[in-house]
């Protein structure tokens, strides 16, 4: 028994490796990963499941952050058409987003999650107390997720606050918006916002996806003012309160890139960046139920215009 689920077979830990030693869970083998979610982490993991004679009646358990929730989850996906999975998010972004909701995948040279699958694990066992040991770069990172959160569905997240009952209450909301739409057919879209840009920021320069995603967040705020759907007092609020961050543009720094990274968007259609845009703080626009917007070139060029000049 792990919790309430039934364990018919083995169970295997996969865990991170600079972490995997400060827990303990009882188990048949442990596997120790670099976190990156690479397809030969993804491969490795595959062969020692063989090595080991793991079936499809192998429960895996991933302990540690979004990275290693979605490399786990992916293996789970896939290894003989589908294992019980177990999440142990152990970062803030992972407790209040990756664990939540199913998506799994791998990076690839080309882009960020392009090979991957939605996979719902059989439990998620967060423990706040983990978020002790984690260094203040990768608390920020949970909480630009909290923040996103709170731009596209509820105003009282966007705060810099963070207590357990505000990291619980981003839980729920992430639930929420997921059980709505599971399979991401219109509402899902909005927990996108903030990463048609951050994406592209994240995969140019390699920086955490935290960051990334509120340099994201901030941009496509800038861009719903810039068409005319978020109020200029509204986006004030917003560029005040990502001051916190410090946020500056990555470097080697180069547009041209970024857009390259993100024309491998998923919610690029027909050719055109389809990109999720609020009205006010807590509010995604649903624009008959597709939940995002058809963005031109040069739209984004004048939001690419307006980072250079606050954030280079
Ligand atoms: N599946 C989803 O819905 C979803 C949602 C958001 C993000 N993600 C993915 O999550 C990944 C980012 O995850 P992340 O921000 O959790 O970063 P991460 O998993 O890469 O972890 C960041 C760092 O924190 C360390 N760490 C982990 N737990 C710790 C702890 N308790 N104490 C101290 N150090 C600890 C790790 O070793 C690592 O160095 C990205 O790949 C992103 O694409 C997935």
């Amino acid at each position: 028994m792990l919790g309430k689920i039934e364990i018919p077979g083995k169970v295997v830990v996969i865990a991170d490796e600079a972490i995997a030693g400060r827990y303990r869970v009882k188990c048949d083998l442990t596997i120790s990963i670099p976190n990156q979610k690479t397809k030969e982490n993804y491969e490795w993991i595959i062969e020692q499941l063989f090595l080991h004679d793991c079936d499809r009646y192998t429960t895996l358990v991933a302990i540690g952050g979004g990275t290693i929730c979605d490399l786990v989850g992916y293996v789970a996906a896939t290894f003989m058409r589908g294992l019980p999975l177990v999440l142990i998010p152990t970062t803030l972004l992972a407790i209040v987003d990756a664990s939540i909701g199913g998506k799994t995948a791998i990076d690839t040279p080309h882009g960020k999650n392009l090979i991957g699958s939605l996979y719902f694990p059989k439990k998620v066992i967060a423990d706040l107390d983990v978020l002790k040991t984690l260094p203040k770069c990768e608390f920020l990172n949970g909480m630009a997720e909290i923040l996103k959160m709170g731009l596209i569905h509820d105003p009282s997240l966007f705060t810099m606050e963070c207590g357990d009952e505000q990291i619980v209450k981003a839980m729920l909301a992430k639930r929420k918006v997921v059980e709505e739409d599971p399979e991401e057919k219109g509402f899902r879209r909005i927990l996108n916002f903030g990463h048609t840009i951050g994406h592209g920021i994240e995969k140019a320069n390699e920086i955490p996806h935290g960051r990334a995603v509120a340099m994201g967040s901030l941009a496509e705020s800038y861009l719903s003012m810039q068409l005319g759907f978020l109020n200029e007092k509204e986006f004030e609020k917003i560029q005040i309160l990502y001051q916190q961050f410090q946020l500056k543009l990555p470097t080697p720094y180069s547009r041209e890139q970024i857009l390259k990274k993100m024309g491998h968007d998923k919610k690029k259609k027909e050719g055109t960046l389809r990109i999720v845009l609020i009205d006010q703080i807590g509010h995604a626009l649903p624009f008959q139920g597709n939940y995002c917007y058809p963005v031109s070139e040069k739209q984004l060029e004048g939001t690419f215009d307006w980072l250079e000049k606050h954030y280079v």
